[in-house]
């Protein structure tokens, strides 16, 4: 098995364009290790002013959101061509703050996911359930479809470049992580439902990343996983913590 680790850190709606380039600078020396993919995923007006200052770097520059049509009258959207133009390599699609915030449905999102791929962007596809569904103990089904609904048309090519978030709702900034346990039964369950809409060969390609409070203290022993590949970090990716994430 050799998947390479990919560490994102998902800034949300923080960050002024000189606060990320302050930030880019007080995390360059704590994120180097070649071994890791390193992406910031940063707001829309961040990015331009990122990708200046992580350039010769080995940080990859993402973006949170973009809407599926090239160019025209879609008042306060970005699109994929802008994105790519702009230096971003991948994007997160389907984070549960847009599904429930925004009322993004699966799709939505599965258009997106096809589109990102059509672009030459690198998808981080979010999935995960909230705490009732967690307390109900169908939070498997519920995965399961996510997966299958967000990656219908998805071939199997475009899937071994995929990466994938498992995001439990209750977990994300809210101090509590999925214990490396509960993380790791569903990125394995993950991978399984990969293997069973494709082939053994994209499960054992594909990325899948654990994301919810994930900090310096519980990194290391999430990304011990065997299906655990990276993780996607809010709270944490804003402070120098993140560089002891990316050499854990
Ligand atoms: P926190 O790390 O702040 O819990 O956020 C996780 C997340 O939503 C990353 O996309």
């Amino acid at each position: 098995m050799s998947r390479r680790r990919i560490i994102a850190g998902n800034w949300k709606m923080n960050k002024t364009p000189s606060e990320a380039v302050e930030l880019c600078a007080t995390l360059k020396d704590l994120v180097k290790n070649d071994d890791v993919d390193v992406v910031y995923c940063v707001p829309a007006i961040d990015i331009v002013p990122v990708a200046n200052a992580v350039k010769g770097t080995n940080v990859h520059v993402g973006a949170e959101n973009f809407y599926i049509e090239d160019k025209g009258a879609f008042t306060g959207e970005i699109s994929a061509p802008m994105l790519k133009d702009a230096g971003v390599e991948y994007i997160i699609i389907g984070h549960s703050e847009r599904r429930d915030i925004f009322g993004e449905n699966d799709i939505l999102i599965n258009q997106k996911v096809k589109k990102a791929f059509a672009s030459g962007l690198k998808p981080i596809l979010c999935c995960g359930e909230s705490l009732a569904l967690r307390k109900a103990g169908t939070y498997t089904e519920w995965i399961k479809r996510q997966i299958k609904w967000d990656l219908d048309g998805v071939s199997a090519d475009e899937v071994k470049n995929l990466v994938i978030a498992y995001e439990p709702i209750w977990a994300i900034g809210t101090g509590e992580t999925a214990t490396a346990d509960q993380a790791e039964e569903v990125c394995k369950m993950i991978r399984e439902t990969i293997a069973d809409m494709y082939d053994a060969a994209t499960a054992e390609a594909v990325r899948i990343q654990y994301g919810g409070s994930m900090n310096a203290g519980n990194a290391a022993e999430l990304l011990a996983k065997p299906d655990i590949d990276g993780g996607l970090i809010g709270g944490a990716s804003l402070k120098p913590d993140f560089g002891q994430i990316v050499n854990a």
